[in-house]
């Protein structure tokens, strides 16, 4: 167990647009609520400078919130973890200026923690729990990589998305099927229903391990236009076939490059983790490649594959183990890499 001495951390995450506030207790997650921000489905996307507005309302009820599910008074609190990024910056600042007083004022060390790190992170929750060296497609709305995990906070990311993420994939493709934001769920919602073969979309050709998805994204909406030009009816009479088209593209093109990486690195403990990985035609086909090629998979509970502060707990009591704080004064940074 990585945590030995007892330990209460209060983590908050902030870097896109769900606030959310957790409390670990000897390692055990005792609460992680989560707000989500609706205001931005009349957008069609996340708006920033709404996203900061709506954390500033919703940071102190969800801490508090969290508190209270956990039975823990601020007194029993040893660390306060943060995301620090990637994100949005005026998102990221709430979390970091909220973290950052709160330590400051209770005199407890403050962990900063990275927001992709701790997805991959997130599969020590609960069991079963992979070990090292491991594989993590980590797949959100804003990343798409291959993670070579060597040990807790040791690790390496050896083939990313060039251009956009398959999340920004699967949320552009829903709105183009003029499905409200965020439109990855209701893909995969339709898409179960529908024939993943009734029409065919590229898979991209990018060398080593990386990825590319703007292809897709655009080959969607030419198809789309054609379609709709013939038959104006065309998307609600086909959006089952589609979305489960598009869906079976995206997810072969994840899970090619996924192989070459465990053939490449001799690693057969293979993990998915961030918001995509909670798609269950992923999910399916994950565990199916699993027993093809003798992987043992690791897929995590729904709860911890969009964003939550659990993970960021969970991540921030290795450092806490190894006493790796935060000095309480640095800004958030956006475009942290580990
Ligand atoms: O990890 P996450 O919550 O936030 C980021 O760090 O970006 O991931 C959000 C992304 C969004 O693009 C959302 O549409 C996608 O995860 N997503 C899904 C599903 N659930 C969430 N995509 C496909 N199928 C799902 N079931
Ligand atoms: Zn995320």
């Amino acid at each position: 167990m990585p945590i030995t001495k007892s330990s209460v951390i209060l983590a908050i995450e902030s870097s896109c647009d769900e606030t959310s506030a957790a409390v670990l207790k000897d390692n055990k997650v005792y609460a992680n609520v989560i707000a989500n921000q609706t205001i931005h489905e009349a957008y069609g996307g996340v708006v920033p400078e709404l996203a900061s507005r709506a954390h500033q309302q919703n940071i102190v009820p969800v801490v508090a919130q969290a508190l209270a599910q956990a039975g823990v008074d601020k007194s029993e609190i040893n660390a306060v973890a943060y995301t620090q990024g990637p994100g949005l910056l005026g998102s990221l600042l709430v979390g970091s200026s909220f973290a950052k007083s709160l330590a400051l004022g209770l005199g407890i060390p403050l962990i900063e923690v990275n927001h992709m790190q701790a997805h991959v992170l997130a599969h020590f929750i609960d069991e079963p729990k992979p070990t090292f060296p491991f594989l993590c497609l980590t797949v959100s709305g804003g990343h798409t990589q291959i993670v070579r995990v060597d040990d807790y906070l040791q690790m390496n990311i050896i083939g990313e998305t060039k251009d956009d993420a398959v999340g920004e994939a699967f949320d552009k493709t829903a709105k183009m099927l003029h499905l409200p934001y965020p439109g990855g769920p209701l893909v995969d919602k339709y898409a179960q229903t529908g024939d993943p073969l009734r029409f065919e979309f590229p898979i991209s050709d990018m060398p080593d391990l990386d990825y590319s998805f703007s292809g897709i994204k655009t080959a969607v909406m030419y198809f789309l236009q054609r379609q709709t030009q013939k038959n104006p009816e065309f998307i609600s009479e086909n959006l089952h076939d589609i979305c489960a088209s598009v869906q079976y593209t995206l997810i072969k093109t994840l899970l090619q490059k996924l192989e070459k990486a465990a053939t490449l690195t001799n690693i057969s403990q293979i993990a998915i983790a961030g918001g995509v990985s909670a798609n269950s035609g992923l999910r399916k086909m994950m565990t199916e490649k699993g027993l093809e090629h003798g992987w043992q998979t690791y897929i995590p509970a729904f709860e911890y594959c969009t964003d939550n502060a659990a993970m960021i707990a969970i991540a921030a009591s290795f450092k806490l183990n190894t006493e790796d704080f935060a000095q309480n004064t640095s800004s958030p940074n956006p475009r942290l890499a580990f």
